[in-house]
């Protein structure tokens, strides 16, 4: 056991620093430290707080079970960051992390961000792409390869956007109203108004959007060439995040003893139907021409961009295989806030009533008019974003908060936590809209609290969210219609991290027609 032959001055230089902090913390609790890139004295590595790791091995897992194993990270990383401050660093398992949560930390990140920033990769899913020889999309690349990709991904998902949304939103608005119908007969057939298995159906309702988006309106027969459906889909991605979550909490040697079939199995599937409906686009593209309206993002790709039929199939494999979680949940966590809260539910009806009018089928175009819908949107996004960590892995050291930050290092921007700081958010739990309209004034001062720089639910920099619009809009849709169709009641319900933000247990759901 390497922590027994622990010199001893190495003992003393971490009592030193327990000391030190356990001073400095009564001086001055939210200390940062100063930065000064002209010549202050930069600090070592050993001197970011953080918990002694005695077992160089386990790292701080033993701590981190004892809070609830890794589906409480957070409650962990939010222990620490109240014991050691803004920045502390800790190991678990082998990966040592540096974990921030503090705007003026992240911009120290990101203003000196190279072009081609890494993320850490997880090493049980990396080893199974490797095993099965896998070609993955633009979040799990590097380097050039990435660049081209995301210069690809971010025209066309980000820059331009804006001239083809309306066209792109107004294809998914049968799909929306198909949701909307499902859940009215289901609430008259149950006690309460019930919605049983409403999960799957936001899974189901997601990736129909998505597969239109991306190969138009001809999706589902794509689909059933290639073998498989929506439903299928849907039930193959709820499961495929349980099993990445297993895959990757335990040691790859481990996981592959497990046997995580499930894992090969859905993933292999999954990707595989992704390239089939792709090679199955393209066919039928090159065979009619067809227009961007017909087929959809697919179709602007190759015609404005030019992407070789390869690159297409390695991008959108990703669209049909993978970020269903995220936004499938996010439209739970939706459900769940209107639920709780009526009467935001009230004041969007009424916006859209007085801008709008009176039952109007809400489009794309009316979203820019409608800034309540947009707020209770930035609201979910603040308390129940699920990707509740952003991580990058610097190829060099880099200089955070005054210290020393070695490339060993990763760094975890804990937005999670500086979304519910109250020295960013006055009542940071309260689910509050009016928050980003100027309503959110400090107590005392009567000041409006500076808030921007310390949201990051799409995280920020060179690898933000290519999907930001997209998913954006598309809650703003969801929110509008389902408050348009009824009146939401949810249960309280605990959170868990499983990779993304869950609810722990079932969502209780009742939606009663208007
Ligand atoms: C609720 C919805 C979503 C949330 C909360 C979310 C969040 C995130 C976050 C936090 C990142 C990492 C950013 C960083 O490291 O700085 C990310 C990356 C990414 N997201 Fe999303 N996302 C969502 C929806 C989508 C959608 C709908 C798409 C596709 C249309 C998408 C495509 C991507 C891609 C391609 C990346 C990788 C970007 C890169 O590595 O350059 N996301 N997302
Ligand atoms: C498009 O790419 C192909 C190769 O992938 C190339 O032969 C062709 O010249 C390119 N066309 C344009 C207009 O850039
Ligand atoms: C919606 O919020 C975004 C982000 O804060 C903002 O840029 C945009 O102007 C808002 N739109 C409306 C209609 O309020
Ligand atoms: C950071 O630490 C590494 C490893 O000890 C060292 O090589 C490097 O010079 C240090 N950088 C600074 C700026 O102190």
């Amino acid at each position: 056991m390497e922590a027994l032959e622990l010199p001893g001055f190495w003992i003393l230089l971490k009592i030193w620093t327990w000391i030190r902090d356990f001073v400095l913390s009564l001086a001055c609790p939210s200390l940062i430290p100063d930065t000064d890139k002209f010549g202050a004295k930069i600090k070592a590595t050993w001197e970011i707080p953080g918990p002694t790791i005695w077992r160089p091995v386990l790292g701080d897992a033993l701590t981190l079970n004892k809070f609830g194993g890794p589906e409480k990270l957070l409650d962990y990383i939010s222990s620490l960051h109240e014991k050691y401050g803004p920045i502390f660093k800790t190991k678990l398992g082998p990966q040592k992390f540096v974990f921030i949560n503090h705007p003026a930390l992240y911009e120290e990140i990101f203003r000196p961000e190279p072009n081609y920033p890494i993320r850490l990769k997880l090493p049980s899913s990396e080893a199974f792409y490797e095993k099965h020889k896998i070609d993955r999309g633009i979040f799990c690349r590097d380097g050039k390869e990435f660049c081209r990709g995301r210069t690809i991904m971010a025209e066309v998902l980000l820059k331009v956007a804006g001239q083809y949304m309306e066209t792109l939103f107004d294809s998914v608005d049968p799909v929306l109203k198909r949701l909307m119908d499902h859940w009215t007969t289901m609430s008259m057939e149950t006690k309460g108004g019930h919605i049983r298995n409403i999960e799957q159906d936001c899974y189901e309702f997601f990736i129909a959007a998505k597969m239109t988006m991306t190969y138009g309106q001809h999706y589902e027969t794509f689909l059933s060439q290639a073998g498989s459906s929506v439903k299928t889909l849907a039930s193959e991605a709820i499961k495929l995040n349980a099993a990445t979550f297993d895959l990757n909490t335990h040691p790859i040697q481990i996981a592959t003893g497990f046997g995580l079939k499930e894992y090969d199995e859905y993933t292999l599937k999954n990707l595989e139907t992704g390239r089939k409906c792709i090679d199955i686009a393209l066919e039928t593209m090159a065979a009619t021409g067809g227009s961007s309206e017909e087929f959809g993002l697919l179709h602007r790709i190759k015609n404005v961009y030019n992407a070789s039929d390869e690159e297409m199939r390695v991008y959108f494999t990703d669209m049909t295989a993978d970020i269903s979680d995220q936004v499938s949940l996010t439209f739970l966590w939706i459900l769940f806030s209107l639920g709780r809260n009526p009467d935001v539910q009230e004041k969007i009806l009424q916006e859209i009533e007085q801008v709008c009018r009176p039952g109007k089928n809400v489009v794309y175009k009316d979203l820019q008019k409608l800034p309540y819908l947009n707020t209770t949107c930035k609201e979910v996004f603040r308390l129940f974003s699920t990707a509740q960590l952003v991580i990058r892995k610097n190829s060099n050291d880099v200089v955070l908060g005054g210290y020393n930050v070695t490339a060993d290092y990763a760094v975890i921007l804990s937005s999670f936590s500086s979304h519910k700081n109250p020295s960013f958010f006055s009542n940071p739990e309260k689910f509050w809209p009016g928050r980003w309209l100027g309503e959110e004034r400090d107590v005392d001062t009567g000041e409006v609290k500076r808030s921007e720089n310390a949201y990051y639910p799409f995280g920020m920099g060179k690898r933000m969210c290519a999907g930001k619009l997209l998913a954006y809009n598309l809650m703003k849709l969801f929110i509008a219609k389902v408050v348009q169709a009824f009146v939401v009641e949810s249960d309280e319900v605990q959170k868990k991290l499983k990779i993304m933000l869950y609810p722990n247990g079932d969502m209780n759901i009742r939606l009663k027609s208007r």
